[in-house]
């Protein structure tokens, strides 16, 4: 009997991991020029660390988070986001202690036991940042144009970016209170989850799946109708911002994120290719979460994008476009050229050029085909006769031009376009 691999999570193959790795790299490389460092935390942490920083009445915690006791039957989870472990780590070893400012990246798996379906999957991929000790609101707008510079640095079009404020502990509950008065007129049309869910945390009610309590959501006050005048003034400030920065915007007073440690500023980047599930990307301020989990009151800002959504959208726009060539194909004729072949592979390689060429005495036909096959930008012809040339013969298989190049002068000609 075969074994498959569990539902909802996936195996990364050629060519998305090729997608993956430019993901990945331009990540680093552009949140590195922000001055964000890597950080590195366990996939299993305490279960009480995101039952009490994401919330025990939260969709994440209540139903889809991988927990069970260890050998020691000690209660653990299978992290479901990273904002927790960053936050936990940066308490635990002090980081603050000299400077409270910080600026974290990271990139991982995370694990939510969700029903998979066309951009949900229960081991998912995330890279995020997470800005510690920085409480301004410029703050947040940079770290979202920041997000914005990196899809458009990817070439992602068509998205858009949806952003709200949820208000402060100061002028959230009287929003509360009169969300909770609409939601009691309602309380009938209401699934049994936010009927529950009413009392205790009524803003859940927001992010809740069924049609009917969308709804109800839909038809009751505005959160941007209670914020006091700080909040408002900081709001102001962050969508001022984004547009001198050059991002553009659509508040919708509806985005308040599946986690409960948001206050302030929550956005979210979505896209209409994705279907249902069409974040690509989600964060916020969370200025009360350094302290819930035993640190110092310390500002909190960041996001986190969902690698597979990213790179199934940029792998649909890139399809429609014409693949690129690249690399070389050294194609050999004769037992000597064979192994002139090799040396010259070595040679390109070391100058960051992929070779890639048949080691199995193939007939030049089936060497070119193969060539074509994988995409090869040049052919590299070598045989007996260009060995005693001393030359190589070079085709583009972009213009279909061909001539011959002296060896030494073979880099060169590579490198010219
Ligand atoms: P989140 O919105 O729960 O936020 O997740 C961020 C992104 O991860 C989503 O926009 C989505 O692209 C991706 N994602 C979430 N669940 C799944 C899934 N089951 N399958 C595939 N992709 C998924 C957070 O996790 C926060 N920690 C973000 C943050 C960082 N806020 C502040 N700092």
């Amino acid at each position: 009997m075969s074994i498959h691999a569990l539902r909802g999570m996936n195996d990364l193959m050629p060519p998305d991991s090729q997608i993956w790795q430019e993901v990945e790299r331009k990540a680093r490389e552009l949140f590195g020029r922000y001055r964000y460092e890597e950080i590195r935390t366990p996939i299993l942490e305490d279960m009480a660390l995101f039952t009490r920083s994401i919330g025990d009445t939260t969709n994440i915690v209540e139903k889809e988070m991988y927990v069970f006791q260890d050998r020691n039957a000690k209660w653990v989870a299978m992290r479901p986001e990273g904002t927790a472990s960053v936050v936990r780590a940066y308490v635990e070893h002090k980081l603050y202690a000299d400077d409270p400012i910080a600026r974290f990246y990271y990139m991982g798996p995370m694990y939510r036991y969700e029903r998979p379906q066309k951009g949900r999957f229960r081991q998912f991929y995330q890279m995020g940042v997470e800005v510690f000790g920085i409480a301004s609101a410029r703050l947040d707008a940079e770290v979202i144009n920041m997000l914005d510079l990196y899809l458009k640095e990817l070439g992602l079009t068509g998205y858009e970016l949806e952003i709200n404020s949820l208000g402060c502990p100061m002028c959230r509950p009287n929003f509360l209170r009169a969300f909770f008065d609409h939601l009691r007129k309602n309380e009938e049309r209401l699934c049994g989850d936010c009927k529950r869910r009413m009392e205790r945390n009524a803003l859940r009610i927001l992010d809740c799946k069924e049609p009917e309590c969308q709804k109800v959501a839909e038809e009751g006050p505005s959160i941007q109708d209670y914020l006091d005048e700080n909040c408002e003034k900081d709001f102001d400030i962050v969508l001022e911002t984004l547009g001198l920065l050059g991002s553009t915007y659509k508040v919708n007073p509806k985005i308040v994120r599946g986690l409960d440690y948001y206050l302030k500023t929550t956005f979210e980047f979505t896209s209409s290719a994705l279907g249902a599930q069409n974040a690509i990307a989600g964060g916020g301020r969370y200025d009360g979460l350094i302290r819930l989990l035993g640190g110092p009151n310390i500002p909190g800002f960041g996001f986190a994008i969902g690698i597979e959504r990213l790179v199934d959208i940029l792998k649909a726009q890139r399809a429609a476009a014409e693949p690129e060539r690249t690399g070389v194909f050294l194609a050999a004729m004769g037992d000597k050229a064979y192994s002139e072949a090799l040396k010259i592979a070595g040679q390109l390689r070391k100058e960051a050029v992929p070779v890639d060429l048949d080691y199995e005495g193939k007939s030049l036909k089936a060497q070119m085909r193969r060539a074509d096959k994988i995409g090869s930008r040049y052919v590299v012809f070598l045989g007996p006769d260009e060995l005693s040339k001393k030359t190589v013969g070079v085709r583009d298989m972009v213009s279909g031009g061909q001539e011959d190049v002296p060896l030494a002068g073979l880099m060169q000609r590579i490198k010219k376009t």
